[in-house]
């Protein structure tokens, strides 16, 4: 039994040069800690600490919003924010490959009674407009309410068109239900798709935004919504036991991160294509590409053998079977990058 679960793959023998695991293996840099150690803090459950509430009102205003608030994790993020939305016993529609659905432990059941109607997620990520109007429930005393419908931007890296985005929105609306967007990776999806915050924030009531994916923040996320939605999700993150004290110190990070690290997701973007590409060339088998993420599974090789020959080489990828993920992020030095595609190429011609 592994007292962290399934996701700590091969350890590299000697010091780690790149790890590609995921975008929340950033550190935050010197500039970010210096910011941090700057902060001017206040206790945050009286709503005093000005530092934090500079950063929920600089999103709120940036998403189009009335109001937001700032939680330790995307996970309590969600949650509070679907908790806000739905009562016991009401329903959420979500696609069954959204990180809500799959990948939260269940707590909107667990810890809030909601149930989750799970309907099929798009190739590209979205969910269609037409199950969502069939997941819907009329309003019957043997049914659980129909309440919100939980989207997500990007899926896997995946980057679903404002236009899809729109569709389904509206059609929930249409129904009577609101509409959550688990924006976990919000400033991904907006620099691929070239918009204006706002056009993607319009597609839903309520976004959470994490600022410890790509951004450079250790820690932290952003739930935007109406005063309303926000009176309630602040009470919920009480409930949940996520009101933190001097959080001044980790909102410093989200705003440093705004400020200064925003632009540099394009320079994930763009490794991201440079790594497929190279992989691709290299014929091993399949590589499907979004935004800062990419999935390759080998063609006839065992991925733990390379996931192990890519650790001796100071390399950590995903340990998803039998796609391995990859996701590109600012502590992934071009040497890293190199040194990633170098070590491929030994394990696919060695073979
Ligand atoms: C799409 C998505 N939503 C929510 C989360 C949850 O964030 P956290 O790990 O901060 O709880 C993640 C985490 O990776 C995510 O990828």
């Amino acid at each position: 039994m592994s007292l962290y679960g399934g996701k700590n793959t091969a350890q590299c023998s000697n010091s780690c040069l790149c790890d590609l695991r995921s975008d929340t293996m950033t550190a935050p840099d010197k500039a970010m800690r210096a910011a941090m150690a700057a902060a001017i803090v206040g206790d945050d459950v009286y709503g005093e600490d000005p530092t934090v509430r500079m950063l929920e009102s600089r999103l709120a205003k940036l998403l189009g919003k009335e109001a937001a608030v700032f939680m330790p994790t995307g996970t309590q993020s969600n949650l509070a924010g679907l908790m806000a939305h739905c009562g016991r016993g009401d329903e959420i529609i979500v696609g069954d490959a959204y990180h809500i659905y799959c990948d939260e432990a269940a707590g909107a059941s667990v810890l809030a009674g909601i149930s989750m109607n799970a309907i099929a997620t798009q190739k590209n990520g979205a969910v269609s407009p037409a199950d969502v109007t069939e997941a819907i429930k009329v309003d019957d005393p043997h049914y659980a309410r129909s309440r919100l419908l939980c989207l997500e931007n990007t899926v896997g890296g995946q980057v679903i068109p404002l236009d899809d985005m729109r569709a389904a929105a509206q059609v929930a609306w249409k129904g009577g239900l609101s509409v959550h967007l688990d924006g976990a990776r919000f400033f991904n999806a907006i620099a691929v798709l070239g918009c204006e915050a706002i056009e993607l924030a319009n597609c839903a009531d309520s976004i959470s935004i994490c600022m410890s994916k790509g951004l450079g923040a250790p820690v932290g996320s952003v739930l935007v919504g109406s005063i309303a939605l926000i009176v309630q999700a602040r009470r919920n993150r009480k409930i949940l036991g996520g009101s933190m004290r001097q959080a001044g110190v980790l909102a410093a990070a989200a705003l440093h991160a705004l400020d200064h690290n925003l632009h540099d997701l394009e320079r994930d973007h763009t490794n991201a294509r440079a790594l497929a590409a190279a992989m691709s060339e290299m014929d091993a088998g399949d590589v499907q590409l979004g935004s800062n993420m990419l999935f390759f599974t080998p063609r006839d090789s065992n991925p733990d053998a390379l996931r192990s020959h890519m650790a001796d080489a100071g390399i950590r990828i995903g340990g998803q079977s039998p796609a391995i993920r990859m996701v590109l992020h600012r502590d992934v030095s071009d040497d890293g990058l190199e040194a990633t595609i170098a070590a491929f190429q030994s394990y696919f011609t060695k073979k």
